[in-house]
């Protein structure tokens, strides 16, 4: 095992300085893909990590070597203290980022700004109203269209995303892509993936494969190739002279694990090396038993597995009985 102090490293030598926190396992929308339609099971919020708990593991997370957080959910904006949370963390050295339904956008803008938040993704499944609302089982498609003009105007760097499903939205994708021809968003395609509860089967996920050929079918020539950022799992191209750019994220296709960086922290305190990780260290009761969560920490990440939690197959991938021991997507945070 590694000596070295600020440094958060695994046994395949990939160093982790980007920490994803679920602030609440709570959401304002139940999206098909993320919730099992039933809902999750509510749990008492004492086995919730408080404020200052989120603000004391973040910081030793920082210790070790943290660049960048991303506060995810559930819907992070529905903690009633998301806002004193985003303050405290804007107080660390590192770049704080949101991943949103967009739904309360409008009301924390101001806390963004003055807390340096600069990038924020939000969910777009549809550009159809009645699509969007059926997909997210509730009614707020202008709400969120309106707040993602708002972030634009503001100059935030807006991201867009979409899981891609058969028969659910794979007619949009040229629609998508001209959302961004005026407009300085950045759409990205998500292949469809697996957790407990969500009817995962690849027949309705939608490859790079074929959202490229489709893409390319409408676009041909134009299209053209970005470079991608070092650690970046979405693979990023440019339509000529469009304002905005689109990806995709491939991670059941062409997983990009050899170079993930990330790690996260659920908001029932507990450390998960992977989306795809059964094994997760419970961070939050090692805490409040006042050990040092420092070696917790190093370990988990030291064991992390080399590709998917282990799933290294395709046939691992799509098998039910791995992904249900895993949670629900919306208990993981995106
Ligand atoms: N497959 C792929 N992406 C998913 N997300 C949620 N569930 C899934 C899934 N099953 C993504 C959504 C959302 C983010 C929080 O997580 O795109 O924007
Ligand atoms: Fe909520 Fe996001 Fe899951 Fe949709 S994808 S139900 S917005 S957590």
């Amino acid at each position: 095992m590694t000596s070295a102090t600020n440094i958060l490293i695994d046994k395949f030598g990939r160093v982790h300085n980007y920490l994803r926190i679920s602030l609440t396992e709570r959401c304002n929308l139940r999206c098909n893909y993320c919730m099992p339609e039933e809902g999750i099971v509510l749990r008492p919020r004492a086995e919730f990590m408080t404020r200052s708990e989120v603000i004391q593991i973040a910081k030793i997370f920082v210790a070790l070597g943290v660049k960048k957080i991303r506060l995810t959910g559930g819907e992070p904006l529905v903690r009633k203290d998301a806002k004193e949370i985003i303050e405290d963390l804007s107080q660390l050295p590192v770049e704080l980022a949101i991943t949103t339904n967009g739904i309360l956008v409008d009301t924390f803008i101001e806390t963004f700004m003055a807390c340096g938040v600069k990038s924020i993704n939000v969910s777009l499944d549809s550009l159809k109203e009645e699509r969007f609302n059926t997909i997210t089982r509730r009614n707020y498609f202008s709400k969120v269209i309106s707040n993602i003009r708002l972030l634009m105007q503001n100059n935030f760097h807006v991201k867009l995303n979409a899981v891609i499903i058969k028969g659910m939205n794979d007619d949009e994708l040229v629609d998508f892509i001209e959302f961004s021809k005026d407009q300085p968003v950045h759409y990205r395609f998500i292949e469809f993936m697996p957790f407990n509860g969500n009817k995962w089967d690849w027949s309705k996920g939608c490859s790079y494969d074929e959202v490229m050929a489709d893409i390319h079918a409408h676009y041909g020539n134009n299209i053209m190739k970005i470079e991608d950022a070092k650690n970046d799992t979405a693979k990023n191209y440019r339509i000529k002279n469009y304002k905005g750019t689109f990806a995709i994220i491939s991670s059941v296709t062409n997983p990009f694990c050899d170079t993930c960086n990330r790690l996260r922290l659920t908001a029932d305190g507990k450390i998960k090396n992977c989306l795809f990780s059964n094994s997760e260290t419970d961070l939050l009761t090692a805490l409040r038993n006042r050990m040092d969560i420092t070696q917790l920490i190093r370990n988990n990440v030291w064991d992390k597995k080399a590709s998917r939690g282990g799933m290294t197959t395709f046939e691992d991938y799509s098998n039910p009985t791995l992904h249900e021991q895993n949670r629900a997507m919306v208990a993981i945070g995106g």
